[in-house]
């Protein structure tokens, strides 16, 4: 057959300098290790518009045969996304959405329900009375806009909390932190809840609520519930902040949808991840499931490098065979 028998994936990220994306793009590796025929090439735009359109015309040029891309700025990347899927690249979105119809396939959480389930959970821990505070990292993020739209529509509803601000800047953690104080130090009694987009800021905040100390007065929730020290299940474990609404990266789904693809297999338009309230009633069991799919994830990376080795021990040893033949 004329079948291709070797995949280019390009894979252009928005970031690459926090944990979240690095567990993505850990889960992708090892799901690629299942796939010997599929290989991937990473750009990291660093938070740049700019750069990321720049890397996305340079993976069209090569060309590869898929394109799987987490934008920065979904309407400033646009143009270049649809540019790769109007000629014939298929495009698989991750984590954050585009709003046109230019794409082939979607991985990822749905920022709308993170945001509702956020809103709902504020409720429950305020009593249905009460001040919240938002914090995001981004106003052009899909996600931003999703988990905003989310979690004040929810809020909207019950008539004793009170909205008090939505700070969304693409700040720096140094800037965030700086902003907070700012607000905070001229009013701490500003707020009884903060809403922060992702637990990384949430906990920023508890550190400058910390530093004021009005921080037991204040409730806190955090998106992404990462394991690892710091993260957002251990912050959930030690009390730092109330919930964490689970926002799985989804590495190795869109690894296994874009293989879908390439095979010309059947596949789903969108991918939807699960997402859920952590909270100290179900941080442990959350914990005791992800540490053992860890354990397991360490078995594949292993088996993985020892097919790796024996592929070249076997290499070699046509080498030396094919040597013999000839001396
Ligand atoms: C990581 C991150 C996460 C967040 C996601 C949204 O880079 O900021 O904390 O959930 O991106 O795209």
């Amino acid at each position: 057959s004329n079948e291709k028998q070797h995949f280019r994936i390009g894979f252009s990220q928005c970031g690459m300098d926090d944990r979240w994306r690095e567990e993505m793009v850990e889960g992708m590796n090892r799901e690629l290790s299942f796939y010997p025929e599929l290989s991937m090439i990473l750009k990291d735009s660093k938070w740049n518009n700019k750069t990321q359109y720049a890397q996305i015309e340079e993976l069209i040029n090569l060309p590869v045969d898929l394109l799987i891309v987490s934008p920065n700025d979904s309407k400033f990347l646009e143009p270049v996304i649809t540019k790769a899927y109007q000629k014939g690249i298929p495009v698989l979105v991750v984590d954050r959405h585009v709003f046109s119809d230019q794409f082939t396939a979607f991985v990822g959480a749905n920022n709308l329900v993170v945001g509702q389930h956020a809103g709902e959970y504020a409720n429950i821990l305020l009593n249905g009375h009460g001040r919240v505070l938002e914090v995001g990292f981004g106003p052009r993020t899909a996600p931003a806009l999703g988990r905003h739209n989310g979690f004040h529509s929810v809020i909207q509803k019950y008539p004793h909390i009170q909205y008090v601000d939505y700070m969304n800047k693409d700040w720096a953690d140094k800037d965030l932190r700086e902003a907070l104080r700012q607000k905070l130090k001229s009013n701490p009694d500003l707020t009884d809840l903060i809403f922060a987009h992702n637990d990384r800021c949430a906990l920023i905040a508890y550190d400058v609520c910390k530093e004021l100390g009005i921080e037991k007065k204040i409730k806190f929730i955090g998106v992404d519930g990462l394991v690892g020290n710091n993260l957002g299940l251990d912050l959930v474990k030690k009390g730092i902040i109330n919930a964490t609404i689970l926002y799985p990266t989804g590495g190795e789904e869109s690894i296994r949808v874009a293989a879908k693809i390439l095979r010309k297999q059947a596949f789903e338009k969108e991918n939807q991840l699960f997402t859920s309230v952590i909270d100290a009633q179900n941080v442990n069991i959350m914990l005791a499931q992800l540490n053992k799919l860890k354990e397991q994830h360490a078995d594949i990376e292993r088996q993985a490098t020892r097919i790796k080795d024996l592929t070249k021990i076997f290499s070699s040893q046509q080498a030396v065979l094919y040597l013999s033949f000839f001396f």
